[in-house]
């Protein structure tokens, strides 16, 4: 299989993942034959992109660190917490509890699978997703860090209600889809003490739950928010979500502005990152996080055209290829595959659609 922009589906193509809504339900099942009017509901929902299964994408698997169903209860579980009327910390807690052990468990039974971006995300279902992504990413995090499974349960619970604090923030200021003005950029940050100041009062909750709330907007240097904290003055799991809140916000759509690619975020985090991010937290999160998904396309120095079949974890920006476009476009009749780790000459300039 391999993920395409919705448009350039060729007509008639198969799906090869499931799409879930956030209501629980399922969109469009994996098998289905794209029609127009399928993709035309995906836009519609926000969703740029899809798997596809077709001839030059046989046999690459794409595997993710959780199942697709695992990942969509908890985002059904998160609309629930952030949308219910009757929000309640103590009544949801418990749920949340029980979700972040599923995805722990699946995590450490999973071993060594990089992240690979592999959930649809939907531009209006994003502060669910997001939610779950930073649980996800965080907890990667934190087991490459070498932490024990009740460190564990502690960051996931918190990265998992880390933006609690938004359901008292105005949705006109959240959904605004152009640019914030310096007063609701202020009423913005404040969703950082009302979230801890919500997490701290539930006393079925670790007091470091609440602190990654407050914390995850804090930056290494000092130039974060609320209380420009600095280095080891920013408790460890705030500074751990506060990458992987960044990192997933920026390869996501956004109402105001497009995606960024994984490796355009892998290369800012591993830059500029390392004044805002802890060094060690930034050099665990990259061992864990795919620089080029596999199934997505990519531009070689030699100018052809290729999918990744699969990654490599020692050298992250060389992974196994197939290429499919020769270097005037043509499709090749015989696609071939190399690993670029054992090709000195050849590398990827950058990710392209094929
Ligand atoms: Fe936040």
């Amino acid at each position: 299989m391999r993920r395409v922009s919705v448009d350039s589906i060729p007509v008639g193509i198969k799906l090869a993942r499931t799409i879930f809504s956030s209501d629980g339900g399922v969109l469009l099942e994996k098998g289905v034959e794209l029609r127009e009017s399928y993709v035309e509901q995906l836009r519609k929902r926000g969703i740029s992109e899809v798997y596809l299964e077709d001839d030059i994408s046989q046999g690459i698997q794409v595997n993710d660190v959780v199942n697709d169903e695992t990942r969509n209860e908890a985002v059904v579980l998160v609309k629930k917490m952030m949308t219910g009327y009757n929000f309640s910390v103590t009544e949801e807690v418990e749920k949340v509890k029980a979700m972040v052990n599923k995805i722990i468990d699946e995590l450490i039974s999973n071993g060594d699978i990089l992240y690979n971006l592999t959930e649809i995300k939907s531009v209006d279902d994003y502060t669910f997703e997001h939610s779950v992504n930073v649980c996800i990413l965080s907890l990667i995090t934190g087991i490459g860090l070498g932490f024990d499974t009740e460190r564990l349960k502690e960051l996931g619970i918190g990265a998992m209600m880390h933006d609690i604090g938004k359901l008292c923030i105005p949705r006109e200021i959240l959904k605004k889809p152009s640019q914030l003005t310096v007063d609701e950029f202020e009423e913005i940050k404040k969703h950082t003490i009302l979230g801890y100041d919500m997490l701290k009062k539930c006393d079925r909750l670790n007091m470091t739950s609440a602190y990654i709330a407050l914390g995850h907007h804090e930056r290494y240097d000092g130039s974060g928010y609320p209380l420009h904290l600095k280095s080891e003055n920013i408790q460890i799991f705030a500074r751990i979500v506060a990458i992987a809140d960044v990192y997933d916000a920026l390869t996501s759509d956004r109402v105001y502005r497009k995606k960024l690619k994984p490796h355009e975020v892998y290369e800012y985090i591993t830059s500029l990152g390392i004044y805002h991010f802890d060094p060690k937290v930034v050099e665990s999160f990259v061992k864990y996080v795919t620089v080029y998904p596999v199934g997505t396309g990519v531009l070689l120095n030699t100018k052809e055209r290729a999918i990744v079949v699969r990654e490599n974890m020692k050298m992250p920006t060389r992974p196994l290829v197939r290429i499919v476009y020769d270097e005037k476009m043509q499709r090749l009749a015989l696609p071939r595959e190399i690993d670029l780790s054992e090709q000195a000459s050849i590398f990827i300039i950058n990710s392209c659609e094929v």
